[in-house]
Protein backbone atom coordinates (compact mmCIF):
# COMPACT_ATOMS: atom_id res chain seq x y z
CA UNK A 1 0.00 0.00 0.00
CA UNK A 2 1.36 3.50 -0.81
CA UNK A 3 1.14 5.50 2.09
CA UNK A 4 3.59 8.32 1.68
CA UNK A 5 4.90 10.93 -1.11
CA UNK A 6 7.94 12.20 -0.35
CA UNK A 7 10.67 14.24 -2.52
CA UNK A 8 13.80 12.68 -4.00
CA UNK A 9 17.28 13.65 -3.61
CA UNK A 10 17.93 15.29 -6.94
CA UNK A 11 14.94 17.78 -6.24
CA UNK A 12 16.34 18.84 -3.18
CA UNK A 13 18.14 22.16 -3.46
CA UNK A 14 21.85 22.46 -3.96
CA UNK A 15 22.79 23.60 -0.62
CA UNK A 16 21.20 20.68 1.28
CA UNK A 17 22.19 18.10 -1.07
CA UNK A 18 25.72 19.89 -1.10
CA UNK A 19 25.81 19.79 3.23
CA UNK A 20 26.21 15.94 3.15
CA UNK A 21 30.02 16.04 2.64
CA UNK A 22 30.80 18.52 4.80
CA UNK A 23 29.43 16.67 7.55
CA UNK A 24 29.52 13.24 6.92
CA UNK A 25 33.01 13.65 5.20
CA UNK A 26 31.76 12.58 1.63
CA UNK A 27 28.74 13.53 -0.50
CA UNK A 28 25.88 11.32 -1.74
CA UNK A 29 26.26 9.29 -4.98
CA UNK A 30 23.40 7.30 -4.84
CA UNK A 31 19.71 7.65 -3.18
CA UNK A 32 16.99 5.70 -2.89
CA UNK A 33 13.80 7.46 -1.58
CA UNK A 34 11.89 4.83 1.04
CA UNK A 35 8.10 3.80 1.57
CA UNK A 36 6.58 3.69 4.80
CA UNK A 37 5.02 5.85 7.07
CA UNK A 38 3.03 9.05 6.23
CA UNK A 39 5.10 11.97 6.10
CA UNK A 40 5.64 14.19 3.68
CA UNK A 41 9.61 14.32 4.75
CA UNK A 42 12.80 13.24 2.79
CA UNK A 43 13.70 9.52 4.08
CA UNK A 44 16.28 7.85 1.39
CA UNK A 45 18.88 5.02 1.59
CA UNK A 46 21.94 6.79 0.78
CA UNK A 47 25.68 5.52 -0.77
CA UNK A 48 28.58 7.71 -0.01
CA UNK A 49 31.28 8.65 -2.21
CA UNK A 50 33.69 7.01 0.01
CA UNK A 51 31.31 3.49 -0.07
CA UNK A 52 29.63 3.81 3.43
CA UNK A 53 26.01 3.32 3.52
CA UNK A 54 23.71 6.42 5.65
CA UNK A 55 19.90 6.60 6.05
CA UNK A 56 19.08 10.07 5.65
CA UNK A 57 15.69 12.01 6.66
CA UNK A 58 14.90 15.54 6.92
CA UNK A 59 12.14 18.21 6.40
CA UNK A 60 12.11 21.69 5.46
CA UNK A 61 12.70 24.14 8.62
CA UNK A 62 9.45 26.09 8.03
CA UNK A 63 7.29 22.66 7.19
CA UNK A 64 4.76 22.30 9.97
CA UNK A 65 6.08 18.74 10.89
CA UNK A 66 9.40 20.53 11.29
CA UNK A 67 9.15 20.35 15.15
CA UNK A 68 8.58 16.64 15.09
CA UNK A 69 11.96 16.31 13.53
CA UNK A 70 13.55 18.31 15.47
CA UNK A 71 11.98 16.34 18.81
CA UNK A 72 13.38 13.17 16.70
CA UNK A 73 16.80 14.46 16.58
CA UNK A 74 16.98 15.71 20.33
CA UNK A 75 15.54 12.02 21.18
CA UNK A 76 17.87 9.93 19.36
CA UNK A 77 20.80 12.36 20.64
CA UNK A 78 19.44 10.95 24.10
CA UNK A 79 19.08 7.21 23.46
CA UNK A 80 22.03 5.12 25.53
CA UNK A 81 24.12 2.61 23.34
CA UNK A 82 21.97 -0.28 24.53
CA UNK A 83 18.86 1.32 23.36
CA UNK A 84 17.79 -0.78 19.84
CA UNK A 85 17.77 2.02 17.44
CA UNK A 86 19.64 2.72 14.73
CA UNK A 87 22.59 4.99 15.96
CA UNK A 88 21.78 9.01 14.65
CA UNK A 89 25.01 10.16 13.24
CA UNK A 90 24.71 13.93 12.55
CA UNK A 91 21.80 16.28 12.21
CA UNK A 92 22.46 19.42 10.98
CA UNK A 93 20.45 22.14 9.48
CA UNK A 94 21.39 23.31 5.81
CA UNK A 95 19.84 25.25 3.11
CA UNK A 96 16.83 25.79 4.92
CA UNK A 97 16.39 21.65 6.02
CA UNK A 98 17.46 19.91 8.67
CA UNK A 99 18.42 16.73 8.26
CA UNK A 100 19.74 13.85 9.83
CA UNK A 101 22.07 10.81 9.07
CA UNK A 102 21.39 7.35 11.04
CA UNK A 103 23.61 4.24 10.43
CA UNK A 104 21.69 2.16 7.31
CA UNK A 105 19.94 -0.86 8.48
CA UNK A 106 19.17 -3.27 5.18
CA UNK A 107 16.83 -6.10 6.73
CA UNK A 108 13.55 -4.02 5.83
CA UNK A 109 10.19 -4.00 8.31
CA UNK A 110 9.17 -6.94 10.29
CA UNK A 111 6.64 -8.78 9.42
CA UNK A 112 3.94 -8.66 11.47
CA UNK A 113 2.07 -11.48 10.12
CA UNK A 114 0.35 -14.83 12.01
CA UNK A 115 3.07 -17.25 11.88
CA UNK A 116 6.27 -14.79 11.14
CA UNK A 117 9.68 -15.59 12.35
CA UNK A 118 10.02 -11.83 12.91
CA UNK A 119 7.24 -12.15 15.32
CA UNK A 120 9.65 -13.09 18.15
CA UNK A 121 12.14 -10.58 17.98
CA UNK A 122 8.99 -7.86 17.79
CA UNK A 123 8.09 -9.16 20.89
CA UNK A 124 11.76 -9.24 22.42
CA UNK A 125 12.03 -5.53 21.46
CA UNK A 126 8.75 -4.32 23.38
CA UNK A 127 9.79 -6.88 26.03
CA UNK A 128 13.47 -5.32 26.86
CA UNK A 129 13.13 -1.48 25.46
CA UNK A 130 11.48 -0.50 28.64
CA UNK A 131 14.31 -0.92 30.80
CA UNK A 132 16.55 0.50 28.26
CA UNK A 133 14.58 4.21 28.57
CA UNK A 134 13.71 4.47 31.88
CA UNK A 135 14.11 6.77 33.33
CA UNK A 136 13.29 8.56 30.15
CA UNK A 137 17.31 9.76 29.32
CA UNK A 138 15.13 13.06 27.61
CA UNK A 139 14.97 15.28 30.09
CA UNK A 140 11.02 17.17 30.55
CA UNK A 141 9.03 14.83 28.40
CA UNK A 142 5.67 15.40 28.72
CA UNK A 143 3.45 12.66 30.17
CA UNK A 144 1.52 10.56 27.49
CA UNK A 145 -2.06 11.26 29.05
CA UNK A 146 -1.80 15.34 29.15
CA UNK A 147 0.27 14.78 25.34
CA UNK A 148 -2.48 12.75 23.70
CA UNK A 149 -5.63 14.19 26.29
CA UNK A 150 -6.30 16.41 22.95
CA UNK A 151 -6.44 13.95 20.37
CA UNK A 152 -7.78 10.92 22.56
CA UNK A 153 -11.48 11.82 22.88
CA UNK A 154 -12.80 11.48 19.41
CA UNK A 155 -16.26 9.36 20.54
CA UNK A 156 -17.52 12.19 22.99
CA UNK A 157 -16.87 14.74 19.72
CA UNK A 158 -18.53 12.63 17.46
CA UNK A 159 -21.39 12.14 20.01
CA UNK A 160 -21.68 16.20 20.27
CA UNK A 161 -21.05 16.24 16.44
CA UNK A 162 -24.48 13.82 15.89
CA UNK A 163 -21.73 12.51 13.14
CA UNK A 164 -23.11 9.51 11.07
CA UNK A 165 -21.94 6.68 12.88
CA UNK A 166 -21.52 3.15 11.58
CA UNK A 167 -24.08 1.04 13.70
CA UNK A 168 -22.57 -0.72 16.15
CA UNK A 169 -20.33 2.84 17.26
CA UNK A 170 -23.72 4.25 17.08
CA UNK A 171 -25.29 1.99 19.45
CA UNK A 172 -22.53 2.03 22.06
CA UNK A 173 -21.59 5.60 21.40
CA UNK A 174 -22.90 6.79 25.39
CA UNK A 175 -20.36 3.96 27.12
CA UNK A 176 -17.37 4.59 23.99
CA UNK A 177 -17.66 8.24 25.21
CA UNK A 178 -17.96 7.38 28.92
CA UNK A 179 -14.41 4.98 28.71
CA UNK A 180 -12.32 6.88 26.75
CA UNK A 181 -10.72 8.74 29.59
CA UNK A 182 -10.06 5.95 32.19
CA UNK A 183 -6.50 4.51 30.50
CA UNK A 184 -5.35 7.96 31.58
CA UNK A 185 -4.88 7.20 35.29
CA UNK A 186 -3.50 4.22 34.94
CA UNK A 187 -0.69 5.50 32.19
CA UNK A 188 1.68 7.53 34.45
CA UNK A 189 5.10 6.67 34.47
CA UNK A 190 8.78 7.45 33.41
CA UNK A 191 9.31 5.30 30.40
CA UNK A 192 10.34 6.89 27.65
CA UNK A 193 7.22 6.20 24.85
CA UNK A 194 7.13 5.79 21.13
CA UNK A 195 3.61 5.75 20.62
CA UNK A 196 3.71 4.93 16.59
CA UNK A 197 5.22 1.47 16.88
CA UNK A 198 4.11 0.00 13.52
CA UNK A 199 5.76 -2.22 11.06
CA UNK A 200 7.16 0.79 8.84
CA UNK A 201 8.83 1.93 11.86
CA UNK A 202 10.54 -1.09 12.79
CA UNK A 203 13.63 -2.45 11.12
CA UNK A 204 15.14 -5.93 10.82
CA UNK A 205 18.98 -6.21 11.28
CA UNK A 206 21.15 -8.83 9.91
CA UNK A 207 21.41 -10.17 13.48
CA UNK A 208 17.84 -11.16 13.58
CA UNK A 209 16.82 -8.32 16.59
CA UNK A 210 14.21 -6.02 15.31
CA UNK A 211 14.87 -2.02 16.18
CA UNK A 212 12.76 1.00 16.62
CA UNK A 213 13.54 3.81 13.74
CA UNK A 214 10.97 7.18 13.60
CA UNK A 215 11.47 7.94 17.31
CA UNK A 216 9.77 11.17 16.98
CA UNK A 217 7.41 12.24 19.76
CA UNK A 218 8.60 13.17 22.92
CA UNK A 219 6.59 11.80 26.10
CA UNK A 220 6.83 9.16 29.11
CA UNK A 221 4.78 6.96 30.59
CA UNK A 222 3.90 3.55 31.48
CA UNK A 223 5.09 0.57 29.75
CA UNK A 224 2.16 -0.99 28.43
CA UNK A 225 1.21 1.96 26.67
CA UNK A 226 3.97 1.42 23.59
CA UNK A 227 2.52 -2.57 23.71
CA UNK A 228 -0.78 -1.09 22.95
CA UNK A 229 -0.09 0.80 20.47
CA UNK A 230 1.04 -2.13 18.64
CA UNK A 231 -1.98 -4.51 19.11
CA UNK A 232 -4.13 -3.08 16.47
CA UNK A 233 -1.14 -3.42 13.90
CA UNK A 234 -0.99 -6.98 14.73
CA UNK A 235 -4.83 -7.41 13.75
CA UNK A 236 -3.61 -4.86 10.70
CA UNK A 237 -1.67 -8.00 9.68
CA UNK A 238 -3.90 -10.61 9.94
CA UNK A 239 -4.29 -11.55 13.64
CA UNK A 240 -7.64 -12.47 15.34
CA UNK A 241 -7.88 -9.97 18.39
CA UNK A 242 -7.31 -12.65 21.23
CA UNK A 243 -4.62 -13.99 19.10
CA UNK A 244 -3.17 -10.48 18.97
CA UNK A 245 -2.93 -10.34 22.91
CA UNK A 246 -1.23 -13.87 22.46
CA UNK A 247 1.67 -12.44 20.59
CA UNK A 248 2.06 -9.72 23.07
CA UNK A 249 1.48 -11.62 25.90
CA UNK A 250 5.23 -12.59 25.63
CA UNK A 251 6.19 -9.10 26.80
CA UNK A 252 6.20 -8.09 30.64
CA UNK A 253 5.62 -4.68 29.69
CA UNK A 254 2.21 -6.43 27.81
CA UNK A 255 1.50 -8.92 30.79
CA UNK A 256 1.49 -5.87 33.61
CA UNK A 257 -0.53 -3.91 31.79
CA UNK A 258 -4.22 -3.03 33.39
CA UNK A 259 -6.85 -4.66 31.86
CA UNK A 260 -9.54 -2.47 32.29
CA UNK A 261 -6.65 0.51 31.40
CA UNK A 262 -6.07 -1.27 28.13
CA UNK A 263 -9.97 -1.39 27.44
CA UNK A 264 -10.30 2.19 27.51
CA UNK A 265 -7.28 2.79 25.68
CA UNK A 266 -8.43 0.55 22.56
CA UNK A 267 -11.65 2.50 23.05
CA UNK A 268 -10.13 6.36 23.37
CA UNK A 269 -7.75 4.93 20.36
CA UNK A 270 -10.39 4.21 17.88
CA UNK A 271 -12.46 7.26 18.97
CA UNK A 272 -9.48 8.76 17.56
CA UNK A 273 -8.98 7.65 14.17
CA UNK A 274 -13.03 7.33 14.02
CA UNK A 275 -12.80 11.31 14.42
CA UNK A 276 -9.57 11.83 12.69
CA UNK A 277 -10.39 10.22 9.25
CA UNK A 278 -13.50 12.51 8.80
CA UNK A 279 -11.09 15.97 8.84
CA UNK A 280 -9.57 17.03 5.34
CA UNK A 281 -6.14 15.58 4.63
CA UNK A 282 -3.16 17.54 5.88
CA UNK A 283 -1.03 18.92 2.61
CA UNK A 284 0.79 16.80 1.19
CA UNK A 285 -0.48 13.43 3.27
CA UNK A 286 -2.89 12.19 1.26
CA UNK A 287 -2.95 8.49 2.47
CA UNK A 288 -3.55 9.10 6.17
CA UNK A 289 -7.37 9.44 6.23
CA UNK A 290 -8.15 6.14 4.38
CA UNK A 291 -5.66 4.39 6.69
CA UNK A 292 -7.08 5.92 9.62
CA UNK A 293 -10.66 4.62 8.46
CA UNK A 294 -9.43 1.24 8.08
CA UNK A 295 -7.91 1.52 11.61
CA UNK A 296 -10.98 2.86 12.82
CA UNK A 297 -12.72 -0.39 12.14
CA UNK A 298 -9.86 -2.69 13.22
CA UNK A 299 -9.81 -0.45 17.11
CA UNK A 300 -13.56 -1.43 17.01
CA UNK A 301 -13.01 -4.87 16.61
CA UNK A 302 -10.23 -4.99 19.00
CA UNK A 303 -12.92 -3.07 21.65
CA UNK A 304 -15.67 -5.68 21.04
CA UNK A 305 -13.49 -8.77 21.66
CA UNK A 306 -12.29 -7.39 25.03
CA UNK A 307 -15.85 -5.59 26.42
CA UNK A 308 -18.30 -8.52 24.72
CA UNK A 309 -20.20 -5.26 22.88
CA UNK A 310 -22.48 -6.82 20.23
N1 LIG B 1 18.19 3.59 9.62
C1 LIG B 1 17.49 3.19 8.56
N2 LIG B 1 18.05 2.36 7.64
C2 LIG B 1 17.35 1.96 6.55
N3 LIG B 1 16.07 2.32 6.30
C3 LIG B 1 15.46 3.13 7.19
C4 LIG B 1 16.12 3.61 8.37
N4 LIG B 1 15.27 4.37 9.07
C5 LIG B 1 14.11 4.38 8.38
N5 LIG B 1 14.22 3.65 7.23
C6 LIG B 1 13.17 3.44 6.21
O1 LIG B 1 12.60 4.68 5.83
C7 LIG B 1 11.20 4.71 6.13
C8 LIG B 1 10.83 6.09 6.63
O2 LIG B 1 11.62 6.40 7.77
P1 LIG B 1 10.97 6.99 9.08
O3 LIG B 1 12.07 7.30 10.03
O4 LIG B 1 9.90 6.09 9.55
O5 LIG B 1 10.40 8.36 8.53
P2 LIG B 1 8.98 9.06 8.55
O6 LIG B 1 8.97 9.92 9.75
O7 LIG B 1 8.99 9.85 7.31
O8 LIG B 1 7.94 7.97 8.60
C9 LIG B 1 10.98 3.62 7.16
O9 LIG B 1 9.66 3.08 7.08
C10 LIG B 1 12.03 2.60 6.75
O10 LIG B 1 11.56 1.80 5.69
MG1 LIG C 1 7.87 6.35 9.89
Amino acid sequence: MRTSVRPSWGELPEAVRGSVAGVLGAGVVDAEVQGGGFSPGLAVRAVLGDGRRVFLKGVETGHPVHPVYAAEARINRSLGADVPVPRLLDAWEAGGWLLMAFEDVAGGHPDLRPGSADLDAVVRLLDRLPRKVSPAPVPDAPGVAAALEERFHGWRVLREEGAGLDEWSARHVDRLAAAERDWMADAGGDCLLHIDLRADNMLMRGDGEALVVDWAYLQQGAPWVDPAFLLTQLIRAGHTPAGAEAVLGKAESWRDAPPGAVTSFAVAQAGYWERSSRLPAPPGVPYLRGYQAAMAEIGRRWIAHRTGWS
